[in-house]
């Protein structure tokens, strides 16, 4: 009784946490009135609507991983510094050090054209779960539902209407009980117009990534051309800007505590409704195994790189996104232990079984379903945790291993005597093997080879792989000395080897990588996985897809009263809450915003991660922030909100109540980062660079003020 009564008490609060990633077409339905009530002042169809120019329309989802948006009728692209830090990189020489300096067209003739990068627009979505589900039944196996709706699928793109330029995305949607179909337009002519230099963009890097109090400069600016006619056209002198549907206005008046905000993109992935027993898992056993070998990878290449700067810069973009997963999942695993997710889900399954005893329908059909989903998580553990533990060993964090992995099918085409297969994709794969090495220091990839070697010999169930590595070590004197003999000989770390063996006869090579020491060491440790645990992944994993689909079904019906909101899938969603500080412990409280004077607090001169620019200095110095400073004449550089964001969501637009831009996203705070997994509303926040703090640097520091003429400026129209 008591429990119970505990129960309905804190029923509301696990009921109602805010948070959620929301599907733009169920606003009106799911989210206007909650989002009145925090202050928009907007209609659910400014938002989105399908078939006249909403906010939505000045939304994209930029190269694939990140979200950008229009700023101005002429395809002014905003997104994060560290979204676009792969074209910047790309572009920049020794000359012109785009990274450490910055990059600033100062006219459209000076944009950088950026192959590869891409701006994809939602032209409209729409419920397809009826059409996508047609034929199905309880009674099919996963295998068969499966290809039952794949051919559903395809019936449906054929039957959707859509113009030629536009293409057609379907994703399933809470675990496969719905389906969503998305026409979109994605423009290939994209170009540099602005970077702000590292020691802004990039300001705090590593250390202070994922961590508030926060600032960093994060952003960067493109430009989305089309052809004559609007459409999406290759790159072409001839091609003109973009003219979107819509564009955001930003606004110069500054957020305060308690503001309506909401986020706007395509956030990748989270995995909410998942039980506790899953989360424990991921807090317990796969999390640490995946932090503690790249914690081991990261040490290593550090050693290095502080040692030599030319290394630093050849490994800066592998440590940087190495490190920012690890210290994602160090973060995560931190938080779900110290805010109790795993006791707090138990509470959730409580109030649910409670439920579904009372209603003898409910409990005919979901009886055993967490037991169920529990066991089977429980028979996955070991192969989850060997999974990881192959996965980031070879193929993540040791880069010889991973081009052996992506060359066996090659040499394979070679050891069956198909010497014609082999001989046709030399060239290729040569051209593929420059851009390995340009990456790799043979030096550091053989230290991390021999510290995660042996950590796999330790850790691999020896039938898994584990006694293979473990008796090579052995053979060859200790890891070390294996390490020392794989890089001394084989050719896939040696580029004079490769060279002169590409160059030569194809049977010659074909011999030579099929004894490389490298490949076969591959060979030796792939085989027992794709043998023994492969299979039963793959069996549990069909078995946990099926159940929590089931459990996610379940959890809809059971919990009417709650509002459930998509898993984020890398596709367009809203999230929305306040501005809002937070308190991560006991007696300390963090304030919403940082200002200049904390980037000068954190200065270290000459530092790769906390160096300032002097011209940065001199404006700070001065006070010459001109109309970009706050009331108090300060300068704002970042703010917090209680919007549900994740990865994919960085350079998404932070919209005040009246849909102008306020801020850019770009990070979580530490205590936070379990969000993907368990929002709690008391801790997570999503950190935004201010609006105002971008146009002072494009307009005061980089001289750049022209861009501003293109830009609606919003001032005094506050509420
Ligand atoms: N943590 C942010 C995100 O997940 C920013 C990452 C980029 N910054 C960095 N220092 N690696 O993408
Ligand atoms: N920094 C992330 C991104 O690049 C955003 C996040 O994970 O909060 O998308």
């Amino acid at each position: 009784m008591k429990r119970t009564l505990f129960l309905l008490l804190l029923l509301p609060v696990l009921l109602s946490a805010q948070g959620g990633m929301w599907l733009p077409m169920h606003l009106e339905k799911q989210n206007e009135k909650e989002m009145k009530s925090l202050g928009l002042k907007l209609e659910a169809d400014d938002i989105y609507a399908p078939n006249r120019p909403s906010i939505k329309d000045a939304i994209c989802q930029f190269s694939g991983g990140c979200t950008g948006e229009m700023i101005s009728p002429e395809g002014l692209l905003l997104t994060n510094h560290h979204c676009g830090f792969g074209a910047i990189s790309e572009h920049s020489t020794l000359e012109h050090n785009y990274v450490e300096d910055g990059f600033w067209a100062m006219s459209r003739a000076d944009e950088i054209p950026c192959p590869g990068e891409t701006a994809m627009f939602i032209s409209r979505m729409e419920d397809v779960t009826a059409l996508a589900l047609l034929g199905v039944t309880e009674a099919m196996n996963e295998r068969d539902r499966q290809s039952q709706i794949d051919k559903n699928l395809a019936q449906i793109r054929v039957n959707t209407k859509k113009e030629k330029w536009e293409e057609i995305l379907i994703r399933p949607f809470y675990n496969g009980n719905q389906y969503f179909l998305f026409v979109t337009v994605t423009y290939t002519d994209v170009r540099l117009v602005g970077a702000p230099p590292s020691s802004i963009g990039k300001f705090g890097a590593d250390t202070d990534n994922w961590v508030w109090p926060r600032h960093t400069g994060d952003f960067s600016l493109f430009r989305v051309y089309a052809d004559k006619d609007n459409r999406p056209a290759p790159f072409s002198a001839d091609n003109r800007p973009l003219r979107p549907a819509h564009f955001l206005p930003i606004s110069l008046e500054g957020v305060a505590e308690g503001d309506f905000t909401m986020v706007y993109g395509f956030p990748g992935r989270t995995d909410e409704y998942l039980s506790a027993s899953a989360l424990r898992q991921t807090a317990e056993v796969t999390n640490p195994v995946r932090v503690d070998i790249r914690d081991k990878a990261l040490k290593t290449m550090d050693r290095f790189m502080r040692n030599d700067p030319a290394i630093k810069i050849q490994y800066i973009s592998r440590f940087a996104s190495i490190a920012n997963a690890w210290k994602k999942w160090l973060g995560e695993m931190q938080g779900l232990q110290t805010y109790k997710a795993v006791a707090k889900r138990q509470e959730y399954e409580a109030e649910f079984v409670r439920r579904i005893n009372q209603n003898p329908d409910w409990k005919i059909r979901y009886n055993n379903l967490l037991p169920r989903l529990n066991q089977t998580h429980k028979d996955m553990e070991p192969y989850a945790e060997a999974r990881d533990n192959y996965l980031e060993t070879f193929l993540r964090n040791v880069q010889v291993m991973g081009l052996a992995s992506g060359l066996t099918n090659w040499v394979k085409t070679y050891d069956d005597g198909n010497l014609p297969a082999f001989s046709a994709k030399i060239k290729e794969v040569d051209g593929q093997m420059a851009g390995a090495f340009r990456e790799m220091n043979p030096a550091v990839d053989k230290a991390v080879f021999a510290v995660l070697a042996e950590r796999f010999a330790k850790t691999m169930r020896p039938e898994w792989g584990g006694a293979y590595v473990k008796s090579e070590a052995e053979r060859l004197g200790g890891f070390d000395k294996l390490a020392d003999y794989l890089y001394a000989n084989s050719a896939l770390t040696n580029p004079d080897r490769w060279a002169s063996l590409a160059a030569g006869d194809a049977g010659a090579l074909g011999k030579a990588l099929s004894q490389d020491p490298v490949l076969v060491l591959w060979r030796g440790v792939s085989k027992p996985y794709q043998e023994q645990v492969v299979p039963k992944l793959q069996e549990l994993q069909s078995g946990l897809n099926l159940l929590q689909r089931q459990y996610m079904s379940a959890q809809m019906q059971v919990f009417k009263d709650k509002r459930f909101f998509p898993d984020a899938n890398g596709t367009l969603r809203l999230t929305y809450g306040k501005v809002n500080g937070y308190s991560p412990r006991d007696a300390v409280r963090y304030e919403f915003r940082t200002h200049l004077d904390g980037v000068l607090e954190k200065y270290v001169p000459g530092d790769y991660e906390f160096d300032v620019p002097k011209k940065l200095i001199d404006l700070w110095k001065a006070k010459d922030y001109g109309q970009y400073a706050a009331k108090d004449g300060r300068m704002p550089v970042a703010f917090l909100g209680t919007n549900h964001t994740t990865g994919g969501n960085s350079g998404s637009p932070a919209l005040d109540a009246r849909g102008n831009l306020v801020g850019l996203n770009f990070d979580r705070v530490w205590e936070g980062t379990m969000s993907d997994l368990n929002y709690d509303p008391a801790i997570c926040r999503n950190i935004m660079v201010d609006a105002r703090y971008i146009l002072f640097i494009i307009d005061k520091y980089a001289g750049a003020g022209y861009l501003l003429n293109e830009m609606k400026i919003v001032k005094g129209k506050r509420k």
